[in-house]
């Protein structure tokens, strides 16, 4: 894993190639308070995307999280999140949506939480509020990585 890098990116094709493939929004890609980053293996082939939303200082969206197929099931998805959460404010809270994948996240920290127990912020991005599922399931990172 160490051969791998979390690279910032802009929003490109590639990115909605990837995102659209796996099923995941691309509605609502663009906005100067939504940052992307590649995970770039040695020979500088992309392995996944992540993204994050600032909602405000205290909250953030995880967001736009996929390994492309070929490299799926070896671990780069958690290297991935793990890597995009250390770029985050260690004082923010970290929410997500997902309607497939919350036992990914789980063991990485994240646990199921209710609408009514979201911040505001982030109920009102897009993804919340209307793009995603209103059956999506809302995670919070809860505890440090096991
Ligand atoms: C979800 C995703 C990012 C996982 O990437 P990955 O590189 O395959 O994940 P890892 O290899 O790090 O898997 C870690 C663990 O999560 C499990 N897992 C992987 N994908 C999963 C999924 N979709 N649902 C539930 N568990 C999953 C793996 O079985 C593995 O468990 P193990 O350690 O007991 O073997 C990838 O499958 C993907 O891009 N999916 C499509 C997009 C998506 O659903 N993104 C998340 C919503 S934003």
């Amino acid at each position: 894993m160490r051969e791998l890098k979390l690279e910032p990116v802009l929003v490109s094709d590639d990115l909605r190639v990837a995102l659209t493939s796996a099923g995941l929004l691309v509605d609502d890609l663009d906005g100067s308070d939504r940052s992307y980053f590649a995970l770039v293996a040695a020979d500088r082939r992309v392995v996944g995307y992540s993204g994050v939303e600032t909602c405000d200082d205290e909250a953030v969206l995880l967001r736009s999280v996929v390994v492309l197929p070929e490299y799926r099931s070896k671990g780069y998805g958690r290297h991935l999140v793990e890597l995009t959460l250390a770029k985050t404010s260690p004082s923010a809270e970290v929410y997500l949506a997902t309607t497939t994948a919350a036992s990914f996240f789980e063991p990485i920290g994240f646990a199921s939480v209710q609408r009514d127990q979201v911040p505001p912020a982030i109920l009102s991005t897009r993804q919340l509020s209307g793009l995603c599922p209103a059956s999506a399931t809302i995670m919070k990172l809860e505890r440090p990585p096991t």
